[in-house]
């Protein structure tokens, strides 16, 4: 079975992300690979970019789709195994993913974590659920410790507007109002690991990402350091992975504002969005031409398309 569940699955990330701009350039020729096919996409959690560029590029290639927000549109679902369902959860996992599994040719998942329950969470319960009880193609859309979808588009649109062969890129936190997950800068951390860039990252005391995923990557603690001769700037937040979950930095010294991009390489400026503007990033920044958050927030689509085509070839 051809899963795409993280940066471990795709032998050279660099020639994934040459093709996803290939398949910009002329996305409509490959709609036969599709044709009588279902992709699923099943939503544990609010999405936009993730739901509608998933759907495009599947209907690209000629697939059948159909978008599920579970228990939404359908029965709450149990993911424990031998649970006493006589509460909130009316359909387990063992039937529920074996009932969508016959429907669908693929499925797409999102789901977040717990941020309350590190193991299970770094342990990727649920979607290892839905895995054990689907014999179709499982396609993640953000699992409680990566994005790949995202970071695959990333790595694209770094591609896309550097005018270098190895860029600086740094991978910044930024203060946010509420606890998010860390999965985004997880998985950026783990993308840009593997591909030809100078990665550094800058982020406060008590924020470091899980080892796993921050590999050797240089974590520099003043921003401002850190900002210096930058080409790419990608900013997210994430709350703590040592205090699992917690937020200790409430202060918004983090920002992104002006005054830190002037620091670097007139760095294009990148975050995944949702973004929460004068929190995470001044307006100044973001109505600038540094930023390119629309154009990396386009590239979803292609790299999407890029994944589900290389999973009907059957060539993930
Ligand atoms: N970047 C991203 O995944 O956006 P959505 O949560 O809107 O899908």
């Amino acid at each position: 079975m051809q899963n795409f569940l993280s940066a471990n699955d795709i032998d050279d990330i660099e020639v994934l992300a040459k093709e996803v701009l290939e398949i910009k350039k002329s996305p409509f020729q490959w709609k036969h690979l599709g044709e009588n096919k279902t992709l699923v996409l099943i939503f544990l959690n609010s999405s936009l970019r993730t739901r509608l560029s998933t759907q495009k590029a599947a209907q690209n290639l000629g697939m059948n789709t159909i978008v599920l927000n579970l228990g939404q549109d359908s029965w709450n679902m149990e993911y424990q195994e031998n649970a006493i369902m006589n509460g909130t959860t009316a359909e387990h996992i063992k039937e529920g993913a074996a009932v969508i599994s016959q429907y669908a040719d693929m499925i797409a998942l999102r789901s977040f974590p717990s941020l309350t329950d590190k193991v299970s969470d770094y342990q990727e319960f649920v979607i290892n659920q839905f895995i054990k009880y689907i014999n179709v193609p499982l396609v993640n859309m953000e699992s409680a410790t990566v994005h790949p979808l995202q970071s695959l588009t990333d790595l694209a649109t770094i591609r896309e507007f550097s005018t270098k062969k190895r860029p600086k890129v740094v991978l910044t936190w930024a203060p946010h109002i509420r606890a998010l997950p860390q999965a985004v800068a997880n998985s950026f951390a783990q993308w840009m690991n593997k591909a030809d860039v100078d990665f550094f990252i800058t982020n406060p005391e008590g924020y470091d990402l899980a080892e796993e995923f921050r590999g050797n990557a240089p974590i520099i603690r003043d921003q401002t350091e850190a900002f210096k001769g930058a080409d790419f700037i990608y900013a997210k937040n994430w709350s703590s992975y040592e205090d699992y979950g917690k937020i200790l930095k409430s202060d918004f010294d983090w920002m992104i504002n002006e005054e830190k991009m002037a620091l670097t390489n007139s760095a294009k400026f990148m975050h995944c969005l949702p973004v929460r503007r004068n929190v995470v990033v001044s307006d100044g920044v973001l109505d600038s031409p540094q930023s390119i958050v629309i154009q990396q927030a386009g590239n979803r689509e292609w790299a999407a398309q890029a994944v589900i085509k290389r999973i009907l070839e059957g060539r993930l």
